[in-house]
């Protein structure tokens, strides 16, 4: 089996770490606030819990805590890192970018920061990024993180999307440098043909914050939960099938897949397009829910947390969003 697609030096993983806010907001809870039932959002998802933030807890507060765990993990001291990178759709401001009010805050140098919005592909777009900036050799050393406070852009009222989605944040330490799980490769793309199948209409340039906006509720991610689930399958499978083949492995190579965590029905399919077992899949979603960009790091952080991945085990990564956008990395531990 070959495993050369890249002509440079594959970045490392030295650290990962997490942060969820403590408040727990179950499926009976939640079933008092709208219409649906703990066990409709069970069957239909397989979500049974999910964090949210208080109302004074902004995302980069979750992206501070869980840049401090990866810092830790990765035992490096806090000027090594030259490259500060946040996926969010839910940044605490539209500008300034949450990377460099993060920087302020961990205290770090001068260093070069910004946000990346691919949706819940943007961690691992990021880490297809950052890998580049570091191969570059212009950087050394990136945080990266995926942090959201999607509470903040959920209509409370609309029971079709509030029981999906949840807080929390993932970061890794990269590095061009060091011992640690490689990046191998990456396959990223996106198709944005059909944008308002998941969106967020008002606030920006072509619709700005109005009252008009404010009644119709256009300030809350919208979403057709039907086309984005065939969606989210196909393009999963897609990607994961490209990214294997172009590293001359065969889908058997693979010993884990973490998967974006959005529905344990999407994830069961995709399995099953893959002819991969199910059991291969890591998935943490019934504690969490959809947490967007955070849902991968998160769910690694957990992964690695368990002891899960054995030295030179294979792990691919993979993920789609709004967009719509997708992302898969192979990972060699
Ligand atoms: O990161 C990407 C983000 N998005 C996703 O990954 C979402 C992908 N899509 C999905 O996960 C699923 O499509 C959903 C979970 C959103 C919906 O599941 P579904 O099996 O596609 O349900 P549906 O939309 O076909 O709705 C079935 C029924 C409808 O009632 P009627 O028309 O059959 O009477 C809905 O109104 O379920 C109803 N329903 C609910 N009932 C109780 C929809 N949401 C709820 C709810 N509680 N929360």
């Amino acid at each position: 089996m070959s495993l050369s697609s890249k002509e440079y030096r594959s970045s490392v993983i030295l650290g990962v770490g997490s942060y969820v806010p403590d408040k727990i907001l179950g499926n009976k809870e939640l079933s008092l606030k709208v219409d649906t039932s703990d066990k409709w959002i069970q069957t239909r998802t397989g979500i049974t819990e999910r964090r949210i933030a208080s109302i004074d807890r902004p995302t980069s507060d979750l992206a501070y805590e869980a840049a401090r765990n990866a810092i830790a993990d990765a035992k490096i001291e806090i000027d090594q890192i030259d490259l500060v990178i946040v996926a969010t759709i839910t940044p605490d401001m539209a500008f300034p970018s949450t990377a460099c009010i993060l920087q302020h805050r961990l205290g770090l140098g001068k260093v070069a920061c910004f946000d990346l919005e691919a949706a819940c592909s943007g961690f691992l777009y990021s880490l297809d990024v950052a890998d580049g900036m570091l191969s570059s050799g212009r950087y050394k050393c990136a945080l990266v993180i995926g942090a959201e406070k999607m509470s903040s852009i959920m209509d409370w009222q609309d029971r079709t999307t509030c029981v999906l989605f949840g807080d929390g944040a993932g970061a890794v330490i990269l590095s061009a440098e060091g011992k640690g799980p490689e990046l191998l490769g990456f396959r990223s793309g996106a198709d944005g043909s059909n944008p308002t199948l998941l969106h967020q209409p008002a606030g920006g340039s072509s619709k700005p914050a109005s009252k008009n906006t404010l009644a119709n509720r256009e300030h809350f991610l919208k979403m057709n939960g039907k086309e984005i689930f065939k969606s989210a399958v196909r393009v999963m499978e897609k990607a994961t099938r490209e990214l294997i083949a172009a590293h001359g492995l065969e889908l058997s190579d693979v010993n884990h897949i973490i998967p974006h965590q959005a529905n344990v029905r999407i994830v069961e399919s995709m399995a099953h397009r893959l002819e991969i077992p199910l059991e291969k899949f890591f998935c943490n979603l019934d504690r969490h829910g959809n947490t967007s960009a955070a849902s991968i790091p998160l769910a690694l952080d957990e992964a690695v947390r368990n002891d899960l991945f054995v030295h030179g085990e294979l792990v691919v990564m993979v993920a789609f969003g709004a967009g719509l956008t997708w992302s898969a990395t192979l990972v060699r531990f």
